[in-house]
């Protein structure tokens, strides 16, 4: 068999494919960024056009920098921003409205009636998830009732929703198959996570006819091959997953208890909880991390919203740095905020906090405050939403972690690592490929082709690169509790 995998990874920013060999090192690797629009206050959406016509170009790019024949990978694996809702027409293949992206709080005054007519706990035992316009099911919902047509369209079973990886497949295999994995289907709010079907309740909840709804698979089988006139060949499409349970995999969270935490738009942790879906009493959502083979493994999440966004907000919005990278630079021009916090409550607040009207704050400012204070502020914020997150999570498990696996872009920043260990008193381990949402997909579709056996096969591959260590002389109490004061003021201050 032929011993490469190509990955495709279609993130909120950017679109990505990445070939590894059967030892799991990167082959070749292409990127695209592409367009973010934000048509109104709190509304962020995708062009789905753009979406397929990037993550193409970038399969073609990454299999030509290879210097291989297209015929010559064995699977490709999907993974995907989650949640972002598109709803397409089945017979000319076109989206009927740009894609809702998981961001996105135009639904948030209807997921409050939700919450004051009592279904909170309704679809908290069915879904795992707390109601919140982050989950597709509202933005399904809006787009139905919104575009002229649609909702009849749907009944009469002429359209089709997805998340982005029903889309790619759809677009992939030529407009064959309208699938998806438990994983992402575990993010719509409409799939039930017990009985592992969609929910009949829920659709009449939401008003959503099931023609509308894929097929829901699991994450590592081969669901069809690639058109022939895509990629020229017809390729197995072998997983699909989550981009954060992905990384979850990727991460070789394999047993009971391991987390990780993403740093990317967002951060997202993650903690294998095994084969039952226990329910957080803390603010965290419960999801399915992925089925392989009959078997489901759930985990419990914790989902920030502004992560490495805060970064390129720096960048683009503030205009303190030229690229992103600049940031640990200036950062480090300071020792400390002296007393600046921020909360990049850009797009309300996730886990714990679940506010979807809270605002951006920067509070402690100084005649003396400069732009080094707040790109130190910035990335610091990054490290204390993680650590409400890892505190609940803790709570909920009834442990204390000892160390927490990190991956994604802003790792590569060691000053932020640092004060993440510093402020977590606890290890932060960098592995040595942090492409793990890529490498998850690909293993999910090596193991679904029989490129490896099973997990046994891969755990070697996982290696630590840097470890962490706490400075055990840092007082993080203090500088904890004026954090809190400031989510207090973000929450506080809505318009
Ligand atoms: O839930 C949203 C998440 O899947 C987005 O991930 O890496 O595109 O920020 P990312």
């Amino acid at each position: 068999m032929s011993p490469y995998i190509l990955a495709l990874d279609q993130g909120t920013t950017s679109s990505r494919a990445i070939i590894f060999d059967k030892a799991g090192s990167i082959v070749a690797l292409a990127q695209k960024e592409f367009k973010q629009y934000y048509p109104k206050s709190g509304w962020v959406e995708h062009d789905p056009k753009e979406i397929w016509s990037s993550q193409l170009a970038v399969a073609t790019e990454a299999v030509a920098n290879a210097g291989l024949k297209a015929a010559s990978i064995a699977a490709i694996g999907i993974t995907n921003q989650r949640e972002t809702t598109i709803i397409w027409d089945r017979h000319s293949g076109q989206a009927i409205y740009p894609a809702i992206v998981w961001q996105d709080r135009r639904t948030a005054e209807y997921c409050d009636e939700l919450i004051e007519n009592g279904y909170g706990d309704l679809i908290r035992r069915k879904t795992g998830l707390l109601i919140d316009a982050y989950f597709s099911a509202s933005k399904i919902k809006w787009i139905l009732t919104h575009v002229e047509g649609a909702y009849e369209k749907a009944k009469r079973g002429q359209l089709a929703f997805g998340t982005v990886d029903s889309w790619l497949i759809w677009n992939l295999t030529g407009g064959e198959k309208h699938l998806t994995d438990v994983s992402n289907a575990s993010r719509t709010m409409l799939y039930n996570i017990h009985t592992l079907k969609w929910d009949d309740e829920l659709l009449e909840l939401f008003d959503i006819p099931m023609g509308l709804l894929p097929e829901v698979r699991s994450s590592s089988e081969i669901y069809g091959k690639t058109a022939a006139n895509i990629l020229a060949a017809k390729i197995p499409i072998a997983s699909i997953a989550g981009d954060q349970q992905a990384a979850l995999f990727g991460q070789l969270c394999t047993q009971v208890g391991m987390v990780k935490n993403t740093y990317g738009t967002g951060c997202f942790m993650l903690m294998n909880i095994g084969d039952k879906p226990i329910l957080s009493a803390n603010n965290l959502v419960t999801t399915i991390a992925w089925k392989l083979g009959d078997q489901v493994s759930y985990a419990l999440e914790g989902s920030i919203f502004i992560g490495g966004a805060v970064v390129q907000w720096l960048r683009d919005g503030l205009g303190i740095i030229r690229r992103s990278s600049d940031v640990e630079e200036l950062a480090s021009k300071v020792a400390d905020t002296d007393g600046v916090y921020m909360v990049p409550a850009f797009s309300g607040l996730g886990a714990p906090y679940w506010d979807p009207y809270a605002r951006g704050t920067i509070v402690g400012l100084t005649r003396g405050s400069n732009a080094a204070h707040i790109a130190r502020a910035a990335l610091e914020s990054i490290a204390f939403q993680t650590l409400d997150i890892l505190r609940a999570m803790e709570a909920d498990a009834g442990t204390q972690l000892k160390e927490l696996r990190v991956d994604g872009g802003a790792t590569a920043n060691n000053l932020l690592l640092q004060f993440q260990a510093d402020i977590l008193q606890a290890n932060v381990v960098r592995p040595q490929i942090t492409e793990t949402t890529a490498i998850g997909a690909a293993y999910l579709a090596g193991l679904a082709v029989g490129l490896w056996k099973s997990t046994d096969d891969i755990q070697d591959q996982w290696q630590i690169e840097t470890t962490f260590v706490p400075d055990h002389t840092y007082q993080a109490n203090p500088a904890i509790a004026n954090w809190h004061r400031a989510v207090e003021t973000a929450k506080t201050f809505k318009n």
